[in-house]
């Protein structure tokens, strides 16, 4: 009986290590398929795509290729687009993907304030309230955010474009400037600023650049298209355009240190 026992320890012993082997083994060596299918934000329609930009980028986590074919930059800017959806909402997204119809213009377009702006700029309602009352803050505390562009409309975004590239062509103007349809201007929720003193350009150098870091999210406001995130958001970096997405949306972009772009994919289109 004793000897029995003596052996039965030991079975158990080796059959647990084992398992735990096997466990170990199956879940480093998960069938690429699963792996995709781990990510909440998964699409099977786009599988072959997901195994397609692995390949090309073995550096990426899962839930990286998943986020990036999603969002579509594993595909040409402007060559697999689509009309976007929720016009209308404060999330609502564009980019080189997503296009406003040609004849959108937001709801609810208001005068913003001319103490705020360089003259006669025009935001959605709301965003308009939010950033009067940040204009506002800031001013209290000695520091001017001027709007020296906000809403714009598609012909204008067209006259816009095609400047640009007659001045540097189309593969340089498409690292800055959005294509007619494309921009963001077109939803009546961006801002770009300046500090009346310094061109809009060189908003970073100055001291409102630092205070809008600090404070354009509790006012529902995020930097757009930040540095290092110009493979996601498809632009240069530009430290003058905040984009209103809501204070809830933007505290967590914060947060989450990630882009409107990111964020849209993972929690606002399949929910
Ligand atoms: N400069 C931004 C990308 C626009 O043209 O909308
Ligand atoms: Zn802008």
């Amino acid at each position: 009986m004793k000897k029995r026992k003596q052996m039965i320890t030991p079975l158990i012993f080796l059959l647990s290590i084992t398992f735990l082997l096997m466990t170990s083994y199956k879940n480093n060596h998960k069938d690429p398929l699963d792996r995709f299918k781990t990510v909440s934000h998964y699409k099977q329609e786009k599988q072959n795509r997901y195994e397609d930009y692995q390949r090309q980028n073995p550096n990426l986590s899962t839930e990286e290729i998943v986020t990036h074919v999603n969002i579509g930059i594993d595909q040409a800017p402007y060559t697999n687009t689509m009309q976007t959806p929720f016009l209308n909402k404060i999330y609502l997204l564009t980019n080189k993907y997503l296009y406003l119809p040609e004849n959108y213009i937001p709801n609810e377009l208001e005068r913003v304030d001319d103490t705020y702006t360089n003259g006669n700029k025009q935001l959605v309602k709301e965003a308009k309230i939010a950033f009067e009352q940040m204009a506002y803050d800031a001013k209290k505390e000695g520091y001017t955010i001027r709007v020296v562009s906000a809403y714009r409309s598609y012909s204008y975004q067209q006259v816009l474009y095609q400047n640009y590239v007659l001045k540097d062509g189309i593969e340089k103007a498409d690292t800055y400037s959005a294509r007619p349809g494309f921009s963001e201007h077109q939803t009546g929720l961006v801002i770009d600023v300046d500090n009346k003193e310094k061109d809009f350009n060189h908003f970073e150098l100055t001291e409102e650049f630092t205070w809008m870091k600090k404070n354009a999210s509790k006012y529902g406001f995020i930097l757009r298209y930040p540095k290092g995130k110009e493979k996601i958001t498809g632009y240069n970096y530009e430290a003058w355009h905040y984009r209103y997405v809501g204070k809830k949306i933007a505290q967590d972009i914060v947060q989450k240190d990630i882009t409107l772009d990111e964020y849209y994919v993972k929690y606002i289109e399949n929910n």
